[in-house]
């Protein structure tokens, strides 16, 4: 299928609507990992090099109607750290006179930032007259918000019903890159951990194409649970455990590789007394929040060989140190593997990577979480799509950008 690309697109001195994912964490009053907006800016230097005026747009949490809470004024703030040179200007809204008539008076290589897109009920609801409205403040689209690639918004889609349309350098990069876990050279690895097994249609797919699916986190007791192994008091839900079940069932139970021991805690509390138990001796009043050492060197074997290595979901609970090292030692491990490919696709394990600064030795660690997932699973997002109809209905409307060969 096919999309314009950013340097087709006839961008010289034009108005670019700009949607990026800034959807950062943040915690009292403070932005706790700047990735995303770091990630934005290999295609805003891009515009302003091309005398672009930019229209920055987000959404930011999920807020409910218009809230101080969730203005983008800390991101501003942010971008405006990294970007100390250029002129931004923070609106106060979306839409509206006001908002159209400040981008218009403004001078080229200035960036504009929206209010919340989020404040708008529309924008979830994919609502065409809201997009409309978006797309009359900009002379052409650009898709840079792999995050929210999965969601059918207005800002994502529907906007691309109005102006030309293509994908930033951000997500090309990440569609390219993920694209390598689709088609994995063998021997292929898929390291699933995280809580639940609510992604059915990416653990499909982790099973058919790849050799093996290591399994850790919270999701490993669902699998002991389905063999009858008592799990103590760590946390499982009935429907991961049903899905357990039928895999060990099915013709790929072979390639399911389970861990053979955890550090276990007598309390759920971050200085807790950890031991290492056997898989099978986890106590009625212990609780499992780690892989144990015998179970590291397993999943190293697997992985020593592999080619292609996707991961998803931290291996134990990252948020306290003491059992996030099963994490850190698979993210040390993979960080030396040079021939393979590591893929890891966003969210936690992502954000683990990230505070354990290993990301830049991994071949890829995506931006997105429910994104990557779903492109892993799936091989396609909505955004995608429309930035295809927007190439069937624009191409033979606008000057394409001729590339120098
Ligand atoms: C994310 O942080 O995963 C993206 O920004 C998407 O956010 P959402 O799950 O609120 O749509």
């Amino acid at each position: 299928m096919k999309r314009f690309l950013l340097t087709e697109l006839p961008i010289k001195n034009k108005t670019i609507f700009l949607r990026v994912d800034y959807n950062v964490p943040f915690s009292e009053g403070k932005i706790i990992d700047n990735t995303k907006i770091k990630a934005s800016l290999p295609t805003i230097r891009y515009l302003l090099q091309n005398n672009c005026k930019i229209i920055l747009a987000t959404h930011f949490g999920r807020p409910k109607g218009f809230s101080t809470e969730y203005s983008v004024k800390p991101l501003v703030k942010e971008l405006q750290k990294l970007l100390p040179t250029r002129r931004i200007v923070k609106l106060n809204d979306c839409l509206g006179k006001k908002v159209l008539e400040t981008i218009r008076q403004g001078k080229p290589q200035t960036i504009f930032m929206l209010e919340n897109l989020r404040f708008y009920p529309e924008e979830e609801k994919n609502d065409s007259f809201f997009a409309h409205s978006l797309a009359n403040l900009a002379e052409l689209y650009v898709n840079d918000a792999f995050g929210v690639a999965h969601r059918k918004h207005a800002s994502v889609c529907a906007i691309t019903e109005f102006l030309p349309s293509a994908p930033g350098l951000l997500l090309e990069t990440e569609i390219r890159s993920l694209s390598q876990a689709l088609n994995p050279e063998k021997p292929s690895v898929w390291i699933m951990g995280g809580a639940k097994l609510d992604k059915i249609a990416l653990l499909e797919r982790a099973l058919k194409k790849y050799d093996y699916v290591l399994i850790g986190g919270a999701l490993a007791f669902s699998f002991l649970k389905a063999k009858g192994i008592p799990v103590g008091a760590s946390k499982t839900d009935a429907a991961s455990n049903e899905v357990a079940r039928k895999i060990l069932n099915s013709k790929y139970a072979s390639k399911i590789v389970l861990p053979v021991d955890f550090a276990v805690a007598e309390t759920f509390s971050p200085r807790a007394k950890v031991s290492t138990v056997e898989y099978n001796q986890i106590q009625p009043h212990q609780v499992a929040l780690d892989l144990g050492t015998k179970t590291i060197a397993l999943f190293r074997k697997y992985l020593s060989s592999a080619k292609t290595i996707v991961w998803n979901g931290p291996l134990g609970y990252v948020e306290w140190a003491q059992f996030a090292v099963s994490t850190k030692e698979i993210a040390r491990f993979l960080g030396k593997m040079e021939d393979s490919i590591t893929i890891v696709g966003g969210g936690e394990t992502a954000e683990a990577i990230l505070k354990f600064h290993l990301h830049h030795k991994l071949t890829h660690v995506s931006t997105g979480g429910g994104a990557a997932l779903e492109f892993l699973a799936e091989g396609d997002l909505p955004a995608l799509q429309c930035l295809e109809k927007n190439y069937q209905k624009f191409r033979k409307r606008i000057p394409v950008v001729k590339q120098a060969n």
